[in-house]
């Protein structure tokens, strides 16, 4: 696992994509709206990574290259991935997940608008969409809580090339960490049980993404003035099965005092932690 803070292939997002404009994003003449800059420079930064990425994989040789959004939302994010992959021949097939059906009918209304005939937007929990084949990569923005691991498993279970994520309001451990009444001796601060949660959900992820023979990149994906939220856990396929890294992962869990997450459990009820 390694920190990396730049990458190589340079991603500049046009202002002027009808996308941008259609989802507010970007104003009629073009111009990004000062109180969207943050979310701007978000997708710019991940579609920049993702690209990366598919170099890196080998999966930007191929014609058509499919991706899954999980906790799309307004779909910011959609739409940057959609278009930065039609700009370099790439052929895509995109879905975005998630339970807001106003926000999916919205998403699929503008898909309309700017001729993204290829990208879908569906209502359905991230845990029950049962429209999976094969994605090259899955990623997710910000999904709250468990919608995180929902998207991490879709990419574990599929054996996708690419699994991008940048999580939040991780809450399975700090309710675990709210009851060790050891820690709450020295920590009284609610802000510092948060951060410890944060990291010891997402370095539990991280171990289980490694269990399945993925290189895991954690990343401070943008500065902390565009999203408090900007830790990206990045995941190539690179080889099979490393038992040794899901025994690694139980004695982390003891040692912490802590259950385990809801990506362990979908990974277990899968049968790919045997
Ligand atoms: C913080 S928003 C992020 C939206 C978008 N990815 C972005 O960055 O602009 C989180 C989104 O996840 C969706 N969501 C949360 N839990 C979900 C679940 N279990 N299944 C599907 N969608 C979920 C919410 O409806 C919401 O639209």
């Amino acid at each position: 696992m390694t920190n990396v803070k730049k990458n190589t292939n340079k991603y500049k997002l046009d202002a002027k994509e009808q996308f941008l404009i259609e989802t507010g994003i970007s104003d009629n003449n073009g111009i990004i709206k000062p109180r969207m800059h943050k979310k701007y420079k978000q997708i710019s930064r991940f579609t920049e990574i993702l690209s990366d990425k598919l170099s890196q994989s080998g999966a930007a040789n191929q014609k058509r290259v499919k991706a899954i959004d999980i906790g799309a939302g307004k779909g910011y994010m959609t739409f940057a991935i959609y278009n930065y992959l039609v700009k370099n021949n790439l052929d895509p097939v995109i879905h975005a997940v998630d339970f807001n059906s106003d926000l999916m009918k919205q998403g699929n209304e503008t898909a309309k608008k700017c001729g993204f005939d290829n990208l879908s937007f569906i209502n359905d929990f991230a845990d029950q969409y049962s429209g999976l084949t094969y994605y090259d990569a899955v990623v997710s923005l910000h999904a709250c809580d468990t919608a995180t691991d929902d998207a991490l498993f879709m990419g574990l279970k599929m054996k996708s090339k690419i699994i991008l994520s940048a999580p939040c309001c991780q809450k399975e451990v700090l309710l675990s960490l709210k009851q060790k009444k050891s820690l709450s001796k020295f920590v009284k601060h609610g802000l510092f049980l948060h951060k410890m949660a944060d990291i010891m959900t997402d370095n539990a992820r991280v171990m289980l993404l490694q269990s399945q023979g993925y290189h895991v990149d954690v990343i401070d994906f943008v500065a902390s003035e565009h999203t408090q939220k900007n830790t990206l856990i990045a995941a190539t396929k690179k080889r099979g099965k490393q038992p040794a890294f899901y025994d690694t992962y139980k004695s982390y869990k003891a040692e912490m005092g802590f259950e385990g997450i809801k990506l362990e459990q979908m990974m277990l009820d899968e049968g790919l932690l045997s």
